[in-house]
Parts: structure tokens; C-alpha cells; sequence
């Protein structure tokens, strides 16, 4: 249904559920399509009860996005993250239900950077401490004496986006940096200037000061504990800018009471939004509450951007920060989209021809089309195949979960290499049976389907199309040409191919209009016919 056709197109409902900039609201707000309600720091209670209503849903780090919340979310398309970690959202639960996850990791980074730093000048120099103090009226240096970073060694743990920005701005204070990050090149240490450590203890038993900015998943919740601070240079400070619990706090408020550590500058701490560590309050310990994309520069950017994200997917646009699908810089979508339609199309043929329960599905991918991102192409070939036959929505998000669900093996290749042809060809496999499709993409980046079964083409996939099967013998063309023209359909294109030895012909129609069932029977009675399908694609 769209407006062209003369209907209301109903309005997608949007929830903001937790503070954004205000740009960011009259972005979505500017939008025809959208019912925007802001509902900042809504109730819990209150949110379940109106979730269900709405398409997309915008947070911050408050709100637990998790199965109790995706029950009462029956219509949930799009879950915004306007900011960078999202461990309160259960992705996997989302993927599940086809609900794309989406956050802006690259717009609050460098007010995250530079708070780490304030944080670490602020406790290595008792900053906050002397402030209260002198506003009790209290005149003091003895106990204020801190240190330089001047040719410290400062630890980092996590040299991702903001990892890497902490590193290139420590130069500027003459510091000699040193990671730990298992799961990046060694090229990257080098580009950024800080040798290497193979283990965390290299990095414990080397460094000044310490901080870490790893994202919270299993592996990095208590990541240092009593065991690891006992490892550490005695007088070591530390900073956590990143999530709270990465370093247990019971353990780290001990390490500071023992002296083992000096100072510590933290800006999250475990029960956000509760100010209940053990570190707060302790005289070595500065603490912000979760400050470090509270500036005007990024809290614009992480609106416009969340904003932008989450019209886009509720207008059926391929986003960049898909959480749950794979990583594409927004140059290459433009390439891609193409190959979208073509995979989609040719996923969507094979219901519409046959109705054997697939188990098997082997894609190639050759040529120009093996450089592409093939996993997205991949999961449109399955939103193709599967959304014809399930109950629930099946989306480039879950479509390889709602495969692997139905017992559906997919395998993937790639030929690549000089004067490869760009195709992509399937296999779908039923049992001791098999249908095969291929396709490509011209420079204009137009889908083309090439071969149907081994009979070969070259069709623009089109909204109506008719596929038939016939004898190959003089007058075919003729009969369904004269029986449609009767019929008042009118056929756009019309091609043909045939396996000489087999005496077999198969004609593939795109048509303007849908073509009735009693029209199709009279088409599958004609004489050399074999069968004809309504297609759409
Ligand atoms: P990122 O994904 O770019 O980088 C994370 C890095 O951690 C990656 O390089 C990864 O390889 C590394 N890593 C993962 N597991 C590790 C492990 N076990 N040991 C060592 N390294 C490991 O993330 P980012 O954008 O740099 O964000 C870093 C953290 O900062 C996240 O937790 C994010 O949620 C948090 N953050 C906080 C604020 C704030 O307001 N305080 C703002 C933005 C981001
Ligand atoms: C983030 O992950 O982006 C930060 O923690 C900031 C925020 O939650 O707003």
C-alpha cells in the first residue's frame, strides 16, 4: 500500500525513551512518515505497558532492552542505541525476532577521550579533592602532591576506537604507551605509536598508570581483580572510562586501601544509574557519573546520527551501524544494492517454482560478485527464499537464524580472479532433487537473472513475471501471446530458451499487471505446455 495508490500510509511509531539532543528529536519529528512520542526516563512499568504500540524504540545505557521488554514489543522493528556499547541491549533476542540493533560508535568517541585524560590528570593530581577542600575553607598542599605523566608508561587495555584516541593524544604529554589487545594487527600498534604486550601481566607489571576501554562483554567483567592489582607496580593509578565492573570494585576499593594502587579516576561504576560503589567517596578516587559523552559536540552528533539511523531502517534502507548485521562502510552499500535485489530475487524464485522443502542451499559467488560484501548478499538470498513460506518476519537480521531453525545447510563460495564472469549461482537442494538460479549485476547496477533450471536468459526481475515451461515446437510464443492479448495482459518482455537435446523450452514473461489464476489454468492447458507460474518478485 502506498500513497500513490490513493490510501493513508500508516504512520511508524517511534519511542524515545531516554534523553537525546534535541536535534535529534526534530530530526525524527521532521520526518512525514514518522508518530514520534519523547517520553525521556520513562517508567519501566509504563514502558511495557505502551512498547507494544510502537516500531522503534530509542535509548541510552538505562534502559535493559531484553526479553521481557521484546514480549511486550510485538511490532518492534528498530532498537536505536544513541551512543556506542550496548550491553543493555540483548542482541541475540533481537536477532531472533528479525529486530535490527543499531548505535552511533563513532560519534561520541573523542569526548570519551578526552574525559579518560581529564580523569587522569584530575586523580593523579588530586584535583577534586584540593577543590573540596578549599571550599571548606581548608589551604593545603602536603597531602595534594601528585605525579607527572612526563615519561610514565601508561597501560592500555583495548586499543579500539577510543583506546587508539587516549594513545595518539598521551603523546602529546611525552608518555611512552603500552596495550594489551588481543584482538587486533600488530600493524595497528605500530601506526599508533605503543608496543605491544602479549598478556595482560606484560601490561600489569610495566605500567604507571592503567586504562581500559574494551566494551563489557564476558570475557572483560572483571577483568582485574585482586589477583591482577597484586601483579601491578606498587603506586600504580588507574582509570575506567569505559564500563563499569571491567575492573571488580570490591577488589579495586581493597588494592587503593592497601596503598597497591594511588589514584583512581572512574566514570562508570557497576549499578548505574545508583551512586553506590565502594569507590565513591574515598579520598584517592575521583568518580563522574557516567560524563563521558555528556558534551554539546557529541550529544549532537550521537542525536542527528541515531536519528538518521532509525528512519532509515523504518524506510526499508540498508543502514551502516547495523549492530546484528555485518560491518559496511556506507561507500560500499551504494555498490551492494544491486546485489541486494539480485539475491532477493533469485531467493524469492524458487517457492514460487516448485514447492519441495529445501534442505540444502550452495551459492557461488564469481568475479566482480565474490568482492562483494557476500554474507549481506547471502542473507538477502534467504529473506528471498523464506519469507514467501514463515509465519514470522524474516529480515536480513535473522534470515540466516530462521534457516539454520528450518534445517537448511548453507554453504558459500567464492571464484575469484582476471576475467572471471560476475555471477552469482544457487543450488537449491530438496532431498535427491535440485533447482538451480544465477544472476548478475550490470555496471548500472541492475539485477539480471541469467539461468532458471539450466535454461539460460537474461531478464530484469520484475514485480509480475510468469515462468512456463514448454515443448519446444513451432507456435508456442504465438498461443500465449494471442490467449494474453485477449485477456488484456500486457507482456513487457518475453524471452525464450530451449535444450535442443531435451526437445524442452522454458519462456520467461514480465508482465504489467498480476495474471489471474483461470487465465494461468487456460495457459497450463494449452498443447506443449508443461507448466506456468505465476511469479512475483
Ligand atoms: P571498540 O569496539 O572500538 O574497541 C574495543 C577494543 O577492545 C577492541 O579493539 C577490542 O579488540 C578490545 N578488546 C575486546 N576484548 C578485549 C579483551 N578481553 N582484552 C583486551 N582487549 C579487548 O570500542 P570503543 O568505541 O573504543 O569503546 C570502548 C569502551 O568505551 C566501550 O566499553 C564503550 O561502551 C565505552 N564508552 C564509554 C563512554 C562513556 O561515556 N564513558 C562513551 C563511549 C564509549
Ligand atoms: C556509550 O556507550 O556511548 C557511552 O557510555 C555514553 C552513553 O551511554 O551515552
Amino acid at each position: 500500500m502506498n500513497q500513490q495508490e490513493g490510501t493513508i500510509m500508516e504512520k511508524k511509531r517511534v519511542l524515545v525513551a531516554e534523553r537525546i539532543s534535541d536535534k535529534g528529536v526534530e530530526k525524527l519529528k521532521a520526518e512525514a512518515n514518522l508518530d514520534v512520542t519523547v517520553q525521556f526516563d520513562i517508567k519501566r512499568d509504563e514502558l511495557l505497558k505502551v512498547i507494544g504500540g510502537y516500531d522503534a524504540l530509542v535509548v541510552r545505557s538505562v534502559t535493559k532492552v531484553n526479553e521481557e521488554l521484546y514480549d511486550a514489543a510485538k511490532k518492534l522493528k528498530v532498537v536505536g542505541r544513541a551512543g556506542n556499547g550496548v550491553d543493555n541491549i540483548d542482541i541475540d533476542g533481537a536477532t531472533k525476532r528479525g529486530i535490527i540493533v543499531v548505535n552511533t560508535p563513532e560519534a561520541n568517541v573523542i569526548s570519551a577521550a578526552e574525559h579518560t585524560i581529564g580523569l587522569m590528570l584530575a586523580s593523579c593530581r588530586n584535583t577534586v579533592r584540593a577543590n573540596k577542600m578549599l571550599e571548606e575553607g581548608i589551604w593545603e598542599r602536603k597531602d595534594l602532591k601528585g605525579i607527572e605523566l612526563y615519561h610514565k608508561t601508561l597501560g592500555i587495555i583495548g586499543l579500539g576506537r577510543i583506546g587508539a584516541l587516549v594513545a595518539k593524544r598521551m603523546h602529546a604529554f611525552d608518555m611512552r604507551g603500552i596495550a594489551y589487545d588481543p584482538y587486533i594487527p600488530d600493524s595497528r600498534f605500530q601506526r599508533l605509536g605503543v608496543e605491544k604486550c602479549e598478556t595482560l601481566d606484560d601490561l600489569l607489571k610495566q605500567s604507571d598508570i592503567i586504562t581500559i576501554h574494551t566494551p563489557k562483554t564476558e570475557e572483560t567483567i572483571n577483568m582485574l581483580t585482586a589477583k591482577e592489582w597484586a601483579k601491578c607496580k606498587k603506586g600504580v593509578r588507574v582509570v575506567n572510562c569505559a564500563r563499569g565492573g571491567l575492573y571488580n570494585e570490591q577488589d579495586l576499593a581493597e588494592a587503593v586501601k592497601q596503598g597497591i594502587v594511588a589514584s583512581v579516576g572512574l566514570d562508570v561504576v557497576v549499578d548505574e544509574p545508583k551512586p553506590i560503589s565502594p569507590l565513591i567517596g574515598m579520598p584517592q578516587c575521583v568518580v563522574t557519573p557516567h560524563l563521558g559523552a555528556s558534551t554539546f559536540e557529541a550529544q549532537d552528533k550521537v542525536g542527528l546520527a541515531i536519528a538518521e539511523e532509525v528512519i532509515n531502517v523504518l524506510n526499508g534502507k540498508m543502514v551502516p551501524n547495523a549492530v546484528n548485521l555485518p560491518a559496511i562502510a556506507a561507500t560500499e552499500l551504494e555498490d551492494l544494492r544491486g546485489y541486494l535485489r539480485l539475491g532477493e530475487a533469485l531467493g524469492k524464485l524458487y517457492y514460487q517454482l516448485t514447492k519441495d522443502p529445501i534442505d540444502r542451499l550452495d551459492i557461488i559467488y564469481e568475479g566482480a560478485a565474490a568482492q562483494q560484501e557476500t554474507q549481506m548478499i547471502t542473507r538477502s538470498i534467504l529473506q528471498g527464499l523464506l519469507t514467501p513460506v514463515l509465519r514470522e518476519r524474516v529480515n536480513m537480521v535473522n534470515a540466516e537464524l530462521a534457516a539454520e531453525t528450518r534445517g537448511i545447510t548453507v554453504t558459500e563460495g567464492k571464484v575469484k580472479g582476471e576475467g572471471r564472469m560476475n555471477r552469482i549461482q544457487l543450488r537449491f537442494g530438496a532431498g535427491d532433487k535440485s533447482v538451480t538460479a544465477a544472476g548478475m549485476v550490470s555496471p548500472d547496477n541492475q539485477p539480471h537473472i541469467t539461468e532458471l533450471n539450466g535454461y539460460h536468459f537474461d531478464v530484469i526481475p520484475a514485480p509480475y513475471m510468469i515462468v512456463a515451461r514448454n515443448d519446444d515446437k513451432p507456435g508456442m510464443i504465438g498461443q500465449i501471446g494471442t490467449l494474453f492479448g485477449a485477456g488484456h495482459v500486457n507482456i513487457a518482455t518475453m524471452q525464450v530458451s530451449r535444450k535442443k537435446e531435451e526437445g524442452a523450452a522454458m519462456m520467461v514473461l514480465t508482465v504489467d499487471s498480476l495474471v489471474d489464476k483461470a487465465t494461468l489454468d487456460i495457459v497450463r492447458n494449452l498443447d506443449g505446455i508443461v507448466d506456468a507460474r505465476m511469479v512475483r518478485l
